[in-house]
């Protein structure tokens, strides 16, 4: 089966405040400059909340972890977990159908998702409440068959008690998930057969089923407000502080940017020799009065005590042939691209003359994608495409579109 994106896209996707919190938590379980480990559930996230995974989504999230799009788009089309179309607003219903499931009457729930639903899997029914498709085992085959709705796995299912589920959502009730034929997990239909003392009869579900049931956190789509967030390994807002002080706590995107050496009031930003950081505080202070116009001490960059390794030199714009395209170089996406212009870099031979130092300098000034210059070996490559030969990178990229 082709997984494409969808021929109709939504303008734009932004996380609910509540999410975005929570991707930025999870970013920063990994290593600088190791942020892509984070794109699985992230995806899975903006799906959670929309629905499907929508170009817009895939495209923010790649953003958010300084990855190209095409990197992204590759593990959101590899995984068939995502839903590259839109779905029910309701459900979308997942059907095992692998042999446990098959012989025990999964052909049959398919018959009431084509005849309730629609025709065809990944059609939207015509109410827009539902959709429906065939997956593979869901590892819950000892309670077959199932299927699983939202977050949820409704097992030991029969045609009839599907069709009624299906009804129930599109009545707006949520029914509880778990055995649906009065079992609480997997042992015989008509009870313990052993170790029948320890039948205590405790609850009425299965621990799965029991959460479930408990936060209500079943077929909706999620905004992030349904459970507590809990980030125990930052220092803010989190249940366990580290307990060693001296170990270090990754700070938040938002912490960094607030921590950053800012220009004094007054000073405007010089396009050469200031970050693109200091230059957008800059840029948003508030011109002061001409006639309260100071003199003002040049604090545009930190002392040089505070940034190791030297600033290269730097360009205002680039040459009149216009800039190279730096995304040739292995690690360098769009937005890095971006930020590497408000920076003063355009050109391969501007890289390929930076020594340790300045690699340094460029590798601690790259918000949000500190260490990529030596990660990537951008000095290697960018001297080789500078003289007009080609990277493996490069020549893939070329070839095919890899961005
Ligand atoms: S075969 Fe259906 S869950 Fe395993």
């Amino acid at each position: 089966m082709l997984r494409r994106l969808h021929h109709e896209q939504p303008e734009s996707f932004a996380f609910t405040q509540a999410n975005q919190a929570w991707a930025e938590a999870q970013i920063a379980k990994y290593p600088e400059g190791r942020e892509a480990s984070a794109i699985i559930p992230l995806l899975w996230r903006a799906q959670e909340q929309e629905g499907w995974l929508t170009r817009p989504a895939i495209e923010t999230i790649a953003d958010m972890l300084g990855m190209a799009y095409i990197r992204a788009l590759e593990v959101a089309s590899f995984y068939f977990m995502f839903q590259l179309q839109p779905v029910g607003s309701v459900a979308h219903i997942q059907v095992c159908g692998t042999t446990s499931c098959m012989i025990c009457g999964a052909e049959d729930l398919i018959g009431v998702c084509k005849e309730k639903i629609s025709a065809n899997p990944h059609e939207v029914s015509a109410d827009g409440k539902f959709s429906w498709e065939e997956v593979e085992c869901l590892g819950a085959c000892a309670n077959a068959p199932m299927a699983q709705i939202g977050k949820d796995y409704y097992e030991d299912l029969t045609a009839e008690r599907l069709g009624e589920i299906l009804d129930e959502l599109a009545a707006g009730k949520v029914p509880t998930p778990g055995p649906q034929n009065g079992r609480y997990a997997s042992e015989p239909k008509s009870g313990l057969t052993s170790l029948s003392e320890f039948d205590s009869g405790k609850t009425q579900y299965n621990a799965s089923v029991a959460r479930a049931t408990e936060i209500g956190d079943t077929v909706k789509r999620i905004d992030g407000t349904e459970v507590p967030l809990l980030a125990p390994w930052r220092d803010k807002g989190a249940m366990h502080k580290p307990a060693d002080p001296a170990v270090k706590v990754r700070k938040t995107p938002a912490e960094i940017k607030a921590d950053a050496p800012k220009p004094a009031k007054n000073a405007k930003a010089d396009k050469t020799g200031i970050t693109k950081q200091e230059a957008q505080a800059t840029t948003k202070a508030k011109p002061a009065a001409k006639s309260a116009a100071k003199p003002v001490k040049a604090p545009a960059e930190p002392a040089k005590s505070e940034v190791p390794g030297k600033k290269p030199r730097t360009m205002k714009a680039p040459r009149k042939a216009g800039a190279d395209d730096l995304k040739m170089i292995k690690g360098v996406g769009p937005k890095l691209e971006k930020l590497l212009h408000s920076l003063g870099f355009f050109h391969f031979d501007q890289v390929a003359k930076w020594n340790d130092e300045e690699v340094q300098w460029v590798d601690l000034n790259l918000e949000g994608f500190k260490g990529r210059v030596s990660r990537d070996n951008w000095v290697e490559q960018a001297k080789l495409l500078a003289d007009g030969k080609e990277t493996e990178f490069s020549a893939k990229a070329k070839k095919g579109g890899v961005y």
